[in-house]
């Protein structure tokens, strides 16, 4: 893992700030930081609107769960069609905890949040996780969190120790070498997140210890991608993937 320390810029005091930073601090993550706008250059990071934004070049990166949350919201899902809620095996079940190993920018968590599941979250890239902890506190404070469906979220990957009997499903979505054209905005901002994280050389080894610990893990892959270890089934999606192991 990364060395995890950020600095992030600020012209102002918060409490939003405040909490982010004790947040973070409380993962793990040393956190510097700058209220002197002469130095911005020097740190990718800055909070603007409540927002940590993490800045390269031209573009910028922040997420909006709330914004994300409502739209799901409006859409109204079919768990008997929607191939995501399929593979988390929605069909016939009630009150499911969710394991995400791979938080990313939380689409997926906040995906499977909507469908009415607890999610616990872990990313180990630190860089991803300070955006994913701003975005998690605020959509946290917001009218869509429900605490009868709690969301944590933890910096790191699952150490051998962790148990992961209470989950019902186990949920992994590493980097995958893209190969399909995107448009220009959606392929810049997939590169820079691409150079930001890294690829996740390990995946094959991880997938196969998840499967090792847990009976129902759900595999993400884009649809051009080779099946690996056997999946018990698989559902296909518009671009993606999802390749199950269940152990009966
Ligand atoms: C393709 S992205 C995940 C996308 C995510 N599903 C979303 O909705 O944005 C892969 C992410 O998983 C993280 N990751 C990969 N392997 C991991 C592991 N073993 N433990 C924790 N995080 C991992 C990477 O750092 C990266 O941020």
């Amino acid at each position: 893992m990364k060395n995890a320390a950020i600095t992030i810029h600020s012209q102002t005091s918060s409490p939003s700030l405040t909490r982010l930073i004790e947040f973070l601090q409380s993962c793990g993550v040393m956190v510097e930081l700058c209220h002197d706008p002469s130095l911005i250059n020097y740190s990718p990071y800055f909070m603007f609107d409540e927002k940590l934004i993490l800045l390269s070049e031209d573009l910028r990166i922040s997420y909006d769960w709330v914004k994300e949350f409502k739209t799901h919201q409006k859409k109204k899902y079919s768990i008997h069609n929607e191939p995501f809620a399929k593979a988390l095996g929605l069909k016939n079940k009630r009150n499911i905890s969710l394991l995400d190993t791979s938080g990313g920018t939380g689409k997926d968590a906040i995906l499977a949040y909507s469908f009415g599941l607890s999610v616990d979250i872990y990313e180990r890239n630190v860089d991803a996780f300070c955006l994913l902890a701003c975005a998690f506190l605020r959509f946290r404070d917001s009218d869509c969190y429900n605490e009868q469906f709690p969301m944590n979220l933890k910096l790191g990957t699952l150490n051998a120790d962790v148990d992961l009997g209470h989950y019902d499903c186990v949920f992994f979505d590493p980097m995958y070498p893209q190969k399909k054209k995107k448009s220009a905005k959606a392929r810049k901002e997939m590169e820079l997140f691409k150079e930001i994280i890294g690829p996740d050389d390990d995946a094959d080894s991880y997938l196969e210890q998840l499967i090792h610990k847990h009976h129902y893990v759900v595999f993400k892959r884009p649809s051009f991608a080779p099946k690996l270890h056997k999946p018990s089934y698989s559902y296909e999606g518009r671009t993606t993937r999802y390749d199950i192991y269940r152990k009966v």
